[in-house]
């Protein structure tokens, strides 16, 4: 099939809520590295990993194999029978949970995850209520949508009671309108007035991403979680964290997203970029609280071998290539041309921020005017005209004016900087100042 019929296919036979980028949306072939070709073999340069998810490459030769050996070997038999590379990989991901081992359950997606999650902290406290942040995303059920605090991604009114949305530490747009360092974390107090004002007293606890994703990659400030775990601990609650996008060194530095800001968490979630591409998830918890869950349960494509093997592949390959450090020094070098492009471009470059290989920057009216107003028109132009020049980019945020760039971990240095180069062309090409 050709582009146009791909498309013409996709319009009649998928839901229309199946979004896709582009007035013209790019009909994907095939993929290698960090290059994505569409049907008719035009390259596009990926900045995005098809959602974080394309953690290390397309079809990175090492994971490949893995896969291909996993395929021959055992595709499925459900997780009422234990398996070698499921077994390993919880081993594996527990000597990097940070403060002491955890127990693994894995499902096949990060929605799912969180739902265990949230399941888990209410099995082990008793307690039914939750804090999540505003600005979030954690996926598509009802519960999930009711954690997600965007209303675009809200289909339903209906929402599960009993979970409450604090401020988020979005200091750009701050709710509270204060600055750090002398807010002294009010974003983060303020949860102690929310659980004493609008639940029973007692929580089940707090689900966060350490770097938001879908809001626009929001880096909040260092001290942030201490403060905002240790109101929900006093409150009966367990701190769990989100590493659905910030797992798997992307961040740098770190293993996980979380470890940047110097909690423990009590549960954490992980997906997208743990296989690779290939569907899997999994939510850790430390062992004491792993067996608080009183009754049955099963996931019937969790830990299906071929992602479980995928996954120990991109684990094989994290320890080979150090990607916690990798995903530190190119964060820096995209970081600092972000900063050179928002130089070059100071009216519309409001914000530049991220951490390791996750920056984002925020297209605003007038930034030099101190006009903050989302220019979405302009992100919309931008976006297009990158497509043209041959590179993808990730959008988000609430308003839809954030650029997010999560290319996959192991894209070469000399592909950033073509990147940058094609970013430039693209806000010249559709007017930015
Ligand atoms: C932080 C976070 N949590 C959870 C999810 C849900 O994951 P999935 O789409 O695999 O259900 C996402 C998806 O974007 C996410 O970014």
């Amino acid at each position: 099939m050709n582009g146009d019929e791909v498309r013409a296919k996709h319009s009649e036979f998928l839901f229309p809520a199946t979004i896709n980028y582009y007035a013209e949306p790019i009909a994907v072939d095939h993929a290698l590295g960090c290059t994505v070709y569409d049907t008719e073999g035009r390259p596009y340069l990926d900045f995005f990993g098809g959602i974080l998810t394309v953690s290390m490459g397309h079809c990175e030769p090492r994971i490949n194999a893995a896969i291909h050996a996993q395929v021959d070997k055992l595709q499925h038999i459900s997780s009422l029978y234990p398996t070698e590379p499921t077994v390993r990989l919880a081993e594996r991901l527990s000597a990097t949970a940070p403060g002491g081992p955890m127990q693994s359950f894995f499902v096949g997606t990060g929605t799912e995850a969180d739902e265990m999650a949230v399941m888990l902290a209410m099995c082990h406290t008793g307690n039914s209520e939750l804090i999540a942040l505003r600005n979030s995303y954690s996926g598509r059920s009802m519960l999930a949508q009711t954690l997600t605090a965007h209303s675009n991604w809200r289909v339903l009114p209906t929402q599960i009671p009993g979970i409450k949305h604090a401020h988020a530490p979005y200091c750009y747009r701050c709710d509270l309108g204060l600055k750090y360092p002398s807010c002294d974390m009010a974003c983060a107090r303020d949860i102690e007035k929310l659980i004493q004002y609008t639940t029973t007293g007692s929580i089940a606890g707090m689900l966060a991403e350490p770097v938001q994703g879908v809001g626009g990659f929001m880096v909040p400030p260092k001290e942030y979680f201490q403060v905002a775990a240790e109101i929900v601990r006093n409150y009966g609650g367990l701190f769990i964290s989100d590493e659905v996008q910030t797992g798997f060194g992307r961040t740098g530095t770190h293993m996980w997203g979380i470890q940047h800001f110097g909690v423990e968490p009590d549960i954490m979630t992980m997906a997208k970029g743990i296989a690779n591409g290939l569907p899997a998830a999994n939510c850790m918890a430390r062992p004491e609280i792993a067996r608080s869950i009183p009754r049955l349960t099963i996931s019937t494509f969790g830990a299906n071998p071929i992602p479980m093997a995928a996954a120990n592949a991109v684990m094989d390959v994290i320890e080979a290539e150090d990607i916690p450090a990798r995903s530190a020094r190119l964060g820096d070098v995209l970081h600092q041309g972000l900063l050179a492009l928002q130089q070059r471009f100071p009216a519309n470059i409001g914000d530049v921020r991220g951490l390791g290989l996750m920056q984002a920057i925020e297209i605003v009216v007038d930034e030099t005017a101190g006009d903050r107003t989302p220019e979405v028109a302009l992100t919309g132009r931008i976006f297009e005209q990158a497509k043209a020049v041959g590179l993808l980019l990730g959008k988000g945020g609430r308003f839809g004016n954030v650029f997010r760039i999560a290319p996959p971990m192991l894209i070469e240095e000399h592909e950033l900087e073509r990147g940058l180069a094609l970013f430039e062309q693209a806000l010249e090409a559709a007017g930015a100042r």
